[in-house]
């Protein structure tokens, strides 16, 4: 059967609601606990006939176009695997979700380069298969392929779904900085963490859809390493909260806050209270598994 001649994809962007770090493994990555949630932030990667190999470009200038980006790496990876030479394909990103943010960006671009190559090519892979080769991506690449709302073990690619409420409101704001996530990992200390997040209490709290309890249990260790470098994150989170939020943390490794708001005109308000102070700012639903792969 011949390949589709012409395809989209939206790669949505993950927020972390809690992360706990259970300690430093042998192999340099650390042992997590954390809840991961597709929102409605989303790139776009359209996939057209090519002449020969692989091309990708970008509307965003700043983004690298070859070996660099993760998304040509992940399109060369499933070549290898599958065995055979394909027909050329050029790969047209639409950047929206800002980069070294904490939003998982990268990473959710090579998770829809795998499952939207997967149907461009017609090559029968099981999602299974595309989240093994994912997790040779990135910790996050597996998560981004199966999207929705998810547990997530070991450095982050042992998954159990969670099947909870979704279509609640944030606001996201992004300071002008950026954080590299490989620094603020080495630099975690166990030792430096006051509050592990109450995993079941969340999940609890996303079942029932209460926002006020979804808010009060959101944490995320790794704001011991990112505030303290980045007090901003901080002043923000708590200007949130001032401002209405019924919860606020950073996502990820940072520096992107995350407000959780009760409804959309809620988080239109809020978002664009910070609009005059910051650039970067943004207003998302959480999305189900089903929004996020259609
Ligand atoms: O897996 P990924 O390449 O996205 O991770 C980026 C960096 O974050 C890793 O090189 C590692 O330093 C750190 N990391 C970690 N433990 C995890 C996930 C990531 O130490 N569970």
């Amino acid at each position: 059967m011949r390949g589709l001649e012409q395809l989209s994809i939206q790669c949505p962007a993950k927020i972390n609601l809690t992360l706990g770090i259970l300690g430093r493994r042998t192999d340099g990555y650390h042992e997590l606990e954390t809840i991961m949630q597709s929102i409605s932030l989303v790139d776009t990667l359209h996939f057209l006939p090519g002449t020969t190999g692989l091309e990708l470009t970008s509307d965003d200038p700043n983004l690298p176009s070859g070996e660099d980006n993760l998304v040509y790496r992940a399109a060369a990876l499933l070549m290898k695997y599958v065995g055979r030479s394909k027909p050329g394909v050029c790969l047209q990103l639409e950047k929206r979700i800002p980069v070294a943010a904490g939003l998982a960006g990268g990473s959710t671009d090579a998770a829809g380069a795998l499952k939207g190559l997967n149907r461009f090519w017609n090559l029968g892979l099981t999602f299974r298969e595309l989240e093994k080769l994912g997790a040779q991506l990135g910790s996050d690449v597996p998560f981004c392929i199966r999207g929705g709302t998810a547990l997530a073990r070991g450095r982050g690619e042992q998954l159990t779904p969670l099947s909870v409420q979704t279509g609640w409101w944030l606001v996201l704001v992004k300071p002008p900085i950026e954080v590299s996530t490989a620094q603020v990992y080495s630099d975690f200390r166990l030792q430096q963490v006051e509050k592990q997040p109450d995993t079941r209490a969340m999940v609890d709290s996303l079942k029932k859809g209460n926002l006020k309890s979804i808010g009060k249990n959101l944490v995320n260790v790794l704001e011991t390493v990112t505030i303290k470098r980045h007090p901003i994150i901080g002043e923000i989170k708590a200007e949130m909260i001032k401002r209405g939020a019924v919860g606020a943390l950073m996502s990820g490794s940072g520096p992107t806050v995350l407000g959780v708001v009760e409804g959309q005109q809620a988080a239109v308000d809020l978002a664009n209270s910070f609009r005059d102070q910051f650039t970067a700012v943004y207003t998302a639903r959480t999305l189900s598994p089903l929004e996020s792969n259609p």
